[in-house]
């Protein structure tokens, strides 16, 4: 997969995609990350890419022509992508988008900062996105979430597709808890059915946990879930 990411501040992306699996993935050829600094792409002496914003009001708005001509030069430069504003705006990120954006080969993120970017960037890609209803001073947070959701469900990055397969969300679910060595911690013990050595009660034990936490903790995942199968 390709990932482009337009921003005012590549510094940030610095070591994010340098370490852990996202390294061994570029290593193995199955990602390659270009960053892209959007103030190259001003026309004035200055490098401006804000001003302040038509009609009044606070802050600095991040202005449309060096995000149009910098996604102009990606898109020269590597090919056509599915372009994607990060904005508390755009829709909620999932685990379902996730895996919708898996399935792309070229992905392209532009971060805005700021009060936020002109409105007529959002005519110039094809969807927006949101990590979350909560205000980020910038976009860059959200491009790294995004990438790392993204990319472990490229074949090959994580090392074992059935680890995937089996987490929260993925079958609308959380995860069932686990454990590893020490068997005993101060006093917490592992319950005994994952030392029995009978999967099946194990994969029965395993299924009960996902359904009770769920129910706890995200009973509108259950919801859905019902939704779904009706
Ligand atoms: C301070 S925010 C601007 C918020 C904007 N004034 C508003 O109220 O919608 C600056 C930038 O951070 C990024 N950002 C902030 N929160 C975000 C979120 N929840 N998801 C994705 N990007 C976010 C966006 O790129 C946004 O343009």
């Amino acid at each position: 997969m390709k990932i482009d990411i337009l921003t005012i501040f590549p510094e940030y992306f610095k070591t994010p995609f340098e370490q852990s699996l996202i390294a061994k993935a570029k290593e193995k050829s199955l990602l390659d990350i270009d960053i892209w600094d959007i103030r190259q792409f001003s026309k004035d002496k200055h490098k401006t890419v804000d001003d302040i914003p038509y009609g009044g009001g606070c802050g600095m708005v991040m202005k449309v022509e060096p995000i149009y001509d910098c996604l102009n030069a990606v898109e020269a430069k590597n090919g056509k992508g599915y372009k994607i504003a990060l904005t508390p705006k755009g829709k909620r990120f999932t685990q379902e988008i996730a895996e919708k954006l898996s399935s792309k080969e070229h992905l392209i993120f532009v971060c805005g900062r700021y009060e936020g970017m002109d409105e007529r960037v959002y005519h110039f890609v094809d969807d927006e996105i949101s990590i979350g209803d909560y205000v980020l001073m910038g976009g860059e947070a959200a491009a790294i979430v995004i990438v790392e959701a993204v990319t472990r469900l490229i074949k090959g990055v994580v090392g074992k597709d059935k680890s995937v397969e089996d987490e929260t969300f993925t079958k609308g679910l959380l995860e069932y808890p686990q454990y590893t060595r020490p068997y005993d911690f101060l006093g917490y013990k592992v319950p005994d059915v994952l030392i029995s050595g009978d999967h099946k009660k194990i994969e029965e034990w395993r299924r009960l946990q996902s359904l009770e936490i769920t129910k706890k903790r995200r009973p509108d995942l259950l919801k859905k879930l019902g939704a779904k199968d009706a």
